[in-house]
This record gives structure tokens, sequence and C-alpha cells, in this order.
């Protein structure tokens, strides 16, 4: 496996956007991007800003789990939202934009095939590529700032432990590697693309991510906090929560874990 340090000036020359991604900074280890961005309020002012890091020692995933990436090889960031325009409408439209973004990258870079499995993650034959982590903070009911983590899964080849989908990568899928900082920047452009129609065709972007949801229509079991479902993943609704079709009636979930049946 290659280790490479992040090369700040090919990323920036291929970095198209106007606000995401130009205040960047660049970490050699923290615990989590996500808890840095959330949690300095006073360093991370500036709305766009991203912070990668090479490694990070408590890095979280959904539900409290744990992601672990190899340092040096992937992309584990995270991106500050503090602009009250995207917070307006559902906030839960932020999951689908960067999920996309995500795909949409890795698709017209290198011609790879993904898939969406709800709620955010980012497959390529079932296996998964990406994950992404968004965590905010309010005042009484309303949201002030809003972290995007994304980990990427880009030059590491073997993982250890277990989890809960197989884990793969773009270079275990192209077979050979791949250059970080193109994928960061072309990852960024789109992700500040997308965002922007989030405040004006929120539907299209459903609608976007829904047909990369194989899933759908499918028998599918999910995991909540506190029991498991079955039933027939019948749609995504505008608010994005989940519409599970059971025997006699229709659920509407906000979170879980969907494995298909
Ligand atoms: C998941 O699939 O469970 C979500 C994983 C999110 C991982 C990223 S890596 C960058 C950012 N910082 C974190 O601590 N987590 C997110």
């Amino acid at each position: 496996m290659e280790k490479k340090i992040f090369d700040l000036e090919k990323f920036d020359i291929k970095l198209n956007t106007n606000i995401i991604g130009r205040n960047f900074f660049y970490a050699d280890e923290v615990p989590s991007t996500n808890t840095e961005l959330l949690n300095k309020t006073k360093f991370y002012k500036q709305h766009g800003s991203v912070l990668l890091a090479e490694k990070q020692f408590a890095g979280k995933g959904r539900k409290n789990r744990e992601w672990y990436s190899a340092a040096e090889m992937n992309l584990t960031f995270s991106v500050l939202i503090t602009d009250s325009k995207y917070f307006r409408k559902n906030i839960n439209i932020i999951n689908y934009t960067t999920s996309l973004a995500v795909a949409l990258s890795i698709e017209n870079l290198y011609q790879l095939r993904t898939e969406l499995k709800w709620p955010n993650d980012v497959l390529i034959g079932r296996k998964k590529i990406a994950g992404i982590l968004i965590e905010s903070v309010s005042r009484g009911s309303k949201i002030t700032r809003c972290v995007i983590g994304i980990g990427l899964n880009v030059n590491q080849t073997s993982f250890h432990g277990k989890y809960m989908l197989e884990p793969t990568s773009l270079k275990k899928e192209l077979g050979h590697n791949v250059e970080r900082e193109k994928t960061l920047a072309d990852l960024l452009n789109n992700f500040e693309e997308q965002l922007e129609s989030t405040t004006s065709a929120s539907n299209k972007i459903l609608d976007e991510w829904k047909s990369k949801c194989n899933m759908i229509g499918d028998r599918i079991s999910v995991v909540t906090d506190n029991e498991i479902k079955h039933g027939i993943f019948s749609d995504i609704n505008e608010k994005g929560f989940l519409v599970l079709r059971t025997d006699n009636k229709i659920e509407i979930l906000t979170q879980g874990d969907v494995s298909i049946l």
C-alpha cells in the first residue's frame, strides 16, 4: 500500500469552487475532523471551511460506531456549513446531496458504477466505499452549525476488523493507485454545485438519489435503535425518511440499518 503526503498545490489547482474548501485546513492527526469543526468554534468559523486529516484516532461513524481509515491513504475530511440558507429546508436533504456528490465524482472520474444505500452510504458492487456522518449544533430549535464528515476509501487495500458492510476502495476497484488531490477537489466541486441546488431543487436531488438506490422495491429488514422491522422498501418521502410497507401498514422510518432479505 502506497502512503503519500497530500499535495496542497495539486489540490488547489483542481479546486474550482467559490466557497467550499477555499478555507482549507490540513492536519496530520486529529481525534475526528467532525469533532474538531463542531467544537472548535472560535478557530473554525468560516462557512465552507474544510478540514482534512491524514489520521483520525477517534474517527466516528454513524450510530456511535468507529470509523477506521489507514493514515495517508484515504480521504477523511469534514465541511463546515454555517450559512442558514441551507438550513431553511429539511436538513436531511444535505445527507442526500453529499452522498450523491460523492457517487457522481467517483463515476465521472473513474467510470465506476456506484449505488446508494439509505441513508447515505456509497457502494460499489454492494461493498462500501464511502460513509458520511452529518452532525449539527442548534440554539433553541435553530441549527447554527452543521458539519458534514466524509470518509472515502482511496488507496487502502486491506481492511481489518468487523464491518457491517464489506469495505472497498478506489484502488481495490481499479487495480491502481489513485490521486487523492484530484479526487478531493472534484468531490468538493460537485458538492458545492449540488449544495446550491438544495435551496431551490431539492426534489431533483431526491429523485436522482432514488434512481441510484437499487434497494427500493426490495424486501428489507431495518434495524432501528430498539427493534427490527421487515417489509418492502417502498419509497423515500419528501423529508428523506424511509417508507416501509409491512403486511398491514405503511411505516415511516427516520433512521436504521437496512439489509436486503
Ligand atoms: C459511517 O458510514 O458510519 C459514517 C462514516 C463517516 C466517517 C467520516 S471520516 C471524516 C469525518 N470525521 C469523522 O470522525 N467521521 C467522518
